[in-house]
């Protein structure tokens, strides 16, 4: 469906609409067949419900549970617009997606083919048509459904890789909307890229939007060659005349805006609670459950490739083994959330840490001892802020991640500048939190060496540091990310134009 068809393109009354492929809380069914909503898994969610919630905005997205089957999906997959789901004062719109969706669009299409692929292909990309053809496929049915919850001239901000058709196919049914993406993963190098058989269609798609943002100047970058190559003169597509310059597209008429809006979190709030008395008094009460080892070691995570987690397991049980960490005076506890449990990647990966996690206790622990405690489920704030305080150092390993907020979580949680933080250089955070110990954790030696600097940290050393990452996290929070974004978006001349991206830039760790 076009604009220009006879069908009336419908709207809604919401003029702020944030539409991402999860809504910020998920349905789960209970065993006795009744349902009730948990918060959903993910930095998206961390980031932006705190500010939807302030500002009363529409979100429209999956609500995470697969509808029994096609024909249930296809009669309750349309958001039913009389009726959202009023969430303190938030509005959420449901889309249902049904199994074969939840195969083809989430697990393949959007997370064993594009995760990887942006994720520096740490494991094989898998590229299928129909997994394609069904991503084009739900990718218009968020577009219809934003449209029947946007208002006339309503700001819609489209999030992260699940969802990069939905600029382009909202600018054709409803060019009343001004309309932002931001992806919240990397974007990749233009070789890499390269790869994707359904390149052009992803790039214009995204190029719908009037501001399409990223995490760092390199992915921005990125984009903006991957424009002009596949769309600009000298291709088949070279009709819209593309150009590209500092900050911006060029196609035809119209202008895009490009830029790099680093993403944060709610760090006052977050460290507002953890100097909670309740939170002190459960760090206490966690590192004596612990057996009152001298340190922690902890690592935070959904349960994904990307992350490292066997990168610190295994620099762990080295240094197990050459006593430069001794077994009766550390754990480390590794907290892992449940994720895409049915991509296989996940099902290999989950396997393989596991099988670590016991390696290690076996060589390692004692009975009742184990010296890595790990746990496989979400757990609720509380105890989690409870976990940042405890911890000694917290390990941040990925091979690859567009920002990393638990790096930042536990930055914000440290208010007695005590802790250290242990950070690869491939995260998106790395290029804010410098006075991190920084790790390239391909080199296992290096990544080591600075596990055991920051376990024997100079007090003094440590309080300095955590004091220069606590000032950047505190300044830079989501608030002040949303509106350098949606202040850009607005063509305000106010916002900082500093986060536009020079095509000449480059830099992308
Ligand atoms: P990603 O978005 O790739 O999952 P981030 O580090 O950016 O990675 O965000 C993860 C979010 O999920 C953080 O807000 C973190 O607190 C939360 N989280 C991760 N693991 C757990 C866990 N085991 N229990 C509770 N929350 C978790
Ligand atoms: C990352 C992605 C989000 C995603 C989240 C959780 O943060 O950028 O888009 O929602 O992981 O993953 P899931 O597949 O469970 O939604």
């Amino acid at each position: 469906m076009t604009a220009g068809e006879d069908r009336p393109v419908p709207s809604g009354d919401s003029d702020f609409v944030v539409v991402a492929n999860r809504l910020p809380v998920d349905k789960v069914r209970l065993p006795d067949g009744s349902t009730t909503w948990k918060r959903s898994p993910g930095g998206l969610v961390t980031a932006l419900e705190p500010l939807l919630r302030k500002r009363k905005g529409a979100w429209i997205g999956w609500p995470g549970i697969v509808a029994e089957d096609d024909e249930e999906a296809a009669g309750i997959d349309d958001v039913d617009h009389s009726e959202p789901i009023v969430d303190d004062e938030m509005l959420l719109y449901p889309v249902r997606l049904s199994g074969d969706d939840v195969a083809e669009y989430y697990e393949g299409f959007s997370n064993a083919t594009l995760w990887p692929l942006y994720h520096d292909v740490i494991v094989k990309p898998i590229y299928h048509r129909k997994w394609w053809d069904r991503y084009v496929e739900v990718n218009r049915r968020f577009a219809e459904a934003t449209c029947r919850v946007a208002a006339q001239g309503a700001t819609v901000w489209v999030q992260d890789y699940q969802l990069q058709l939905v600029p382009k196919m909202l600018r054709m049914l409803r060019p009343d909307l001004t309309i932002g993406f931001f992806l919240h993963i990397p974007f990749p190098p233009v070789e890499l890229f390269m790869q994707m058989p359904w390149r052009t269609e992803i790039i214009e798609g995204l190029l719908g939007a009037d501001l399409v943002g990223f995490h760092l100047p390199g992915g921005a970058q990125n984009f903006m060659i991957l424009s002009r190559r596949l769309l600009g003169a000298n291709t088949s597509r070279a009709n819209v005349g593309v150009r590209s310059r500092f900050g911006q597209v060029q196609i035809g008429f119209r202008t895009v805006k490009v830029g790099a809006f680093p993403i944060s979190i709610d760090s006052a709030e977050l460290d507002q609670k953890a100097r909670h008395r309740d939170i002190r008094r459960r760090a206490r009460e966690l590192r004596a459950e612990l057996g009152n080892p001298k340190k922690i070691l902890l690592g935070v995570d959904r349960l994904d490739y990307t992350k490292g987690i066997d990168v610190r397991l295994e620099a762990f049980s080295e240094l197990l083994e050459e006593g430069r960490a001794d077994r009766n005076e550390v754990v480390l506890v590794q907290l892992a959330t449940p994720s895409r449990e049915r991509v296989e990647s996940y099902r290999l990966l989950r396997d393989d840490i596991e099988r670590q996690v016991g390696h290690i206790n076996g060589e390692y622990g004692e009975v009742g001892h184990p010296v890595v405690q790990y746990l496989h489920r979400p757990l609720p704030r509380e105890d989690l802020i409870a976990f940042y305080v405890a911890a000694d150092v917290m390990l941040v390993t990925p091979l690859r991640d567009g920002m990393n907020l638990v790096a930042k979580e536990y930055v914000a949680c440290r208010s007695d500048l005590g802790g250290a933080l242990v950070l690869s250089e491939f995260t998106g955070a790395a290029a804010e939190l410098r006075q991190a110990y920084l790790v390239n954790p391909h080199d296992l030696n290096g990544v080591k060496d600075k596990i055991v600097a920051a376990l024997e940290q100079d007090p003094e050393d440590g309080r300095r540091r955590m004091r220069a990452l606590r000032r950047q996290v505190l300044a830079h929070d989501v608030d002040r990310w949303a509106r350098a974004f949606l202040d850009t978006l607005a063509g305000d001349p106010g916002a900082d134009t500093s986060q536009l991206v020079d095509t000449e830039q480059s830099d992308r760790m």
